[in-house]
């Protein structure tokens, strides 16, 4: 076997129909190319990972292709010259990466040798990969030989910041502007690959990788790779969700939920939910965001502004919270501290429109299928249970999936767990021997738990119908069946 070749090198596009996206600039390549009227340098500007330095070898290889068909643009992918850009070993393909060789010695260098002719093929290509990075001086070196270049020479510019290429440079060239992949396309390019790789994706999986990766194909496919390796079995939505750190988004949704109502001791509790999941904090700021956009989308279409000035305020100070958390090593207490006092301001402010009725206009951009969420009424207040986190952490997997769902409070010697779900709820006590010993070392052997599940604690009208908890809509969806009786469960 050869050595693991990673997916994104493995899947690098070696003709323009494999070239996902780019449209625009694929074709005018390909016209340039077919009637013989290549520039003389061009500018590959644009987003991160969408395809600058493949096309840019791309057009090295189909320019020096000895067996292109005169009617194509695309390489034969067979002779010597084509496989030996592939293997990155062709003599008359020169890359040069200037965030590593910003200088000006590198560009003289390339000013003496530009002359020369191709040691094989009709052309000599010049890539500089990050040509923002030059130095003033090797711009200006640079610039001589664009101006004057050698009829065989092909210069190929790539760039994510094409604002810090002089204009004198951007003059010379033309420019093509590789735009960010849809996250159709990204699924798409991702179910080729793990098709290619005989790998099986959750759809659902895909989507959330196409979501994280932010149009970047480099990156949906880089997450891809690191995925495969650790997965078992087949990717499913939750395995992704752990490996890549990302919370579950209807948990996240009533963190937000918590936050705007001014429920700050539950959303600390929420987070710290969130926290134990594995979700990396990062990703959990980035999905509150996605969330409150969302919901001011939302308010903004139906014209409330209350709300959408509230939102607004939320946005910028999560906005202003993700630059801080990449900053900081252990940002967990700056997410709290931000949180709680979002909930603060938000206490007596609260949305006048209930969170659902929001939620239920925007429907489901990520595409998932939230269960209607259950309005919690504002009870006693509840203390923030610190120590629950790492009680949780204790636990194996399945068991702690049971309690995940579980709002804790101190009370006294009583530790009280709340849940909104009664299948938790009395999954819970069956499987309160895993619990307890835990319990205990935490809060003492005299402590004593107590289930209690939220909705009964609602008037009649606000309780969610039984058929909307997540596990009696699965089981109904297994079986193919319905509900035709519920019976109450006296405590
Ligand atoms: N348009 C695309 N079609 C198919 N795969 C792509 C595309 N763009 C990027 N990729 C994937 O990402 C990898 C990196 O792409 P490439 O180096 O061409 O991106 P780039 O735009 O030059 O990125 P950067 O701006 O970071 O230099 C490729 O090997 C391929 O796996
Ligand atoms: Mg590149
Ligand atoms: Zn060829």
């Amino acid at each position: 076997m050869p050595d693991y070749q990673s997916l994104y090198r493995k899947y690098r596009s070696q003709t323009f129909a494999d070239l996902v996206g780019q449209d625009a600039s694929s074709r005018a390549l390909q016209g340039a190319i077919v009637s013989g009227r290549v520039a003389h340098a061009y500018l590959f500007s644009g987003s991160r990972g969408t395809g600058k330095t493949s096309a840019a070898r791309l057009l090295a290889k189909s320019l020096n292709c000895t067996e292109r068909a005169r009617d194509t643009a695309e390489p034969c992918n067979r002779c010597e010259s084509c496989l030996a850009v592939t293997a990155g070993t062709a003599l008359d393909l020169i890359e040069i990466d200037a965030a590593s060789n910003r200088g000006i010695d590198e560009i003289r260098d390339l000013r003496e040798k530009v002359n020369l002719a191709p040691a094989l093929g009709p052309y000599k290509i010049y890539i500089i990969d990050e040509a923002h990075m030059l130095t003033e001086p090797a711009f200006n070196a640079l610039l001589k030989t664009l101006e004057e270049p050698p009829a065989h020479v092909v210069f190929v510019l790539c760039t994510t910041d094409a604002q810090k290429i002089p204009l004198t440079v951007i003059g010379r060239c033309q420019q093509f502007v590789f735009r960010r992949h849809s996250e159709e396309q990204i699924v798409a390019r991702l179910t080729h690959i793990a098709a290619e790789e005989k790998v099986a994706v959750d759809p659902a999986a895909m989507q959330l990788i196409a979501r994280t990766a932010q149009g970047s194909m480099r990156d949906a496919v880089g997450l891809l790779d690191q995925l495969v390796p650790l997965a078992t079995g087949p990717i499913s939505l939750d395995g992704a969700r752990s490996l890549l750190g990302i919370a579950d988004p209807r948990l996240l949704d009533s963190l937000l939920d918590d936050v705007l109502a001014g429920r700050a001791a539950e959303a600390l509790a929420e987070l710290n939910r969130v926290y134990a999941e594995g979700a990396e904090l990062r990703q959990v700021v980035r999905g509150l965001m996605e969330g409150c956009r969302d919901r001011l989308v939302g308010a903004l279409g139906r014209h409330d502004q209350a709300t959408a000035r509230r939102l607004s305020g939320v946005l910028d100070a999560l906005l202003h919270l993700d630059g801080e958390v990449r900053r900081h090593a252990e940002p967990r207490f700056l997410v709290e501290a931000t949180l709680a006092r979002l909930a603060v301001e938000s206490e007596g402010v609260a949305p006048s429109v209930p969170p659902a009725a929001v939620r239920g206009e925007t429907s489901s951009p990520r595409g998932e299928e939230l269960p209607k969420p259950v309005p919690v009424a504002v009870s006693a207040p509840v203390i923030p249970v610190v120590g629950w986190s790492d009680v949780l952490e204790k636990l194996n997997r399945t068991v702690r999936a049971v309690y995940l769902d579980a709002q804790p409070e101190v009370d006294g010697s009583v530790l009280v767990l709340w849940f909104k779900y009664g299948f938790h709820h009395k999954k819970a006590q069956e499987q309160s021997s895993q619990l307890l010993p835990h319990v205990r070392e935490w809060l003492g052997d005299d402590v004593k738990v107590d289930f209690r599940l939220r909705e009964n604690d609602l008037p009649k009208a606000k309780v969610a119908s039984p058929e909307d908890d997540p596990f009696v809509r699965e089981i109904v969806k297994r079986f193919d069946g319905r509900v035709t009786r519920v019976k109450e469960i006296s405590e």
